[in-house]
């Protein structure tokens, strides 16, 4: 199934949603001792291969909770697990108070309108037959009814301008289409589609990995800034400790499917406990001067 069409089916479903603000105080998110296991056959016999272990941790609101590791270290693994799009095998997610896997189906639908996705590949995501217009205002199209959405052609037009210029990109965008577009304005499209029904959460996994250092450097400001004038929660992952260290408030560190580090962002960079960390830390370039 193509991206676009399974983000559509997952998080953009319509159903009634309650209205219900944060508790003061609140995680927005709590991972609980999540485990994830895939049988594996090893030529021999089926063994259970753990890709994620044991890992807890809790965004607040209004936060950016960095999720750093190597490729294969379980991150992809543990968003699924937060978006409800895969079960835990052992443990539990809360979002909002509410336990993802036991959900009930208007509660999960409500958790979908909270927390939205944006994926690596920002071409995948986006349904190549239908213009900028269309893509950016679905979300309204289809949660309408509950959201009390005006979707009339001028309403909609207006709202996709306005998402649009959020998103650093002005009305000629609206008729065109995806593949007419560079890598770095798909982004802020699929962006602009994930703010339409003003989500508290956004699931970055490796939203810039798949640009050009510097427009994904423009990307990470963008978000920024939206972070800022939206009061946005991020989970944002990336194998990028640069990255990670400038957008966070904290930073969590995978390795092999284990939490290995976890802490405020600027001390557990100054002052890694792990070999691990120092490895990432090392590793990777630091970013141009447009965003460092
Ligand atoms: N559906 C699956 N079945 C079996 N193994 C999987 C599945 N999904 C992920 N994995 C494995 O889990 C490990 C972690 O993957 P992933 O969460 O995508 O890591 P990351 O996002 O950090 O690169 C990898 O070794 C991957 O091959
Ligand atoms: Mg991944």
């Amino acid at each position: 199934m193509p991206i676009w069409e399974y983000v559509k089916r997952h998080f953009l479903c319509a159903r009634p949603v309650n209205g219900r603000m944060y508790d003061l105080g609140m995680a927005l998110v709590e991972v609980n001792s999540v485990w994830k296991s895939y049988p594996r056959w090893t030529g021999l016999r089926n063994e259970l291969q753990h890709v994620v272990q044991d890992v807890s941790f809790t965004i607040e609101p209004g936060e950016t909770l960095g999720l750093v590791g190597e490729s294969g270290s379980g991150k992809t693994t543990v968003a699924r697990m937060i978006l409800g799009l895969i079960q835990p095998s052992r443990g539990s997610v809360r979002v909002d108070d509410t336990d993802v896997a036991s959900a009930s189906g208007s509660e999960l639908h409500r958790l979908r309108r909270q927390m939205q996705p944006v994926f690596q590949d920002p071409y995948a995501a986006l349904n190549p037959r239908m213009n900028v217009l269309d893509i950016v205002t679905e979300p309204l199209v289809i949660h309408r009814q509950e959201a009390g959405i005006r979707t009339d052609r001028a309403s909609l037009r207006a709202k996709a301008i306005e998402l649009l210029s959020e998103v650093g990109l002005d009305d000629s965008a609206l008729g065109r289409h995806p593949h007419e577009f560079s890598g770095g304005q798909r982004q802020r499209i699929n962006i602009a589609r994930a703010l339409a029904l003003r989500p508290k959460l956004l699931i970055l996994d490796e939203p810039v990995s798949a640009l050009d250092v510097s427009v994904g450097a423009q990307v990470v400001n963008l978000l920024r800034r939206l972070q800022h004038e939206h009061g946005l929660t991020y989970l944002f992952i990336s194998h990028s400790m640069p990255l990670v260290r400038y957008l966070s408030t904290r930073i969590a560190v995978m390795e092999r499917g284990r939490l290995v580090e976890s802490g405020e962002a600027v001390a557990l960079c100054a002052n890694p406990r792990e070999a691990y960390t120092r490895q990432l830390i090392a590793a990777t370039p630091e970013l141009p001067t447009s965003v460092a």
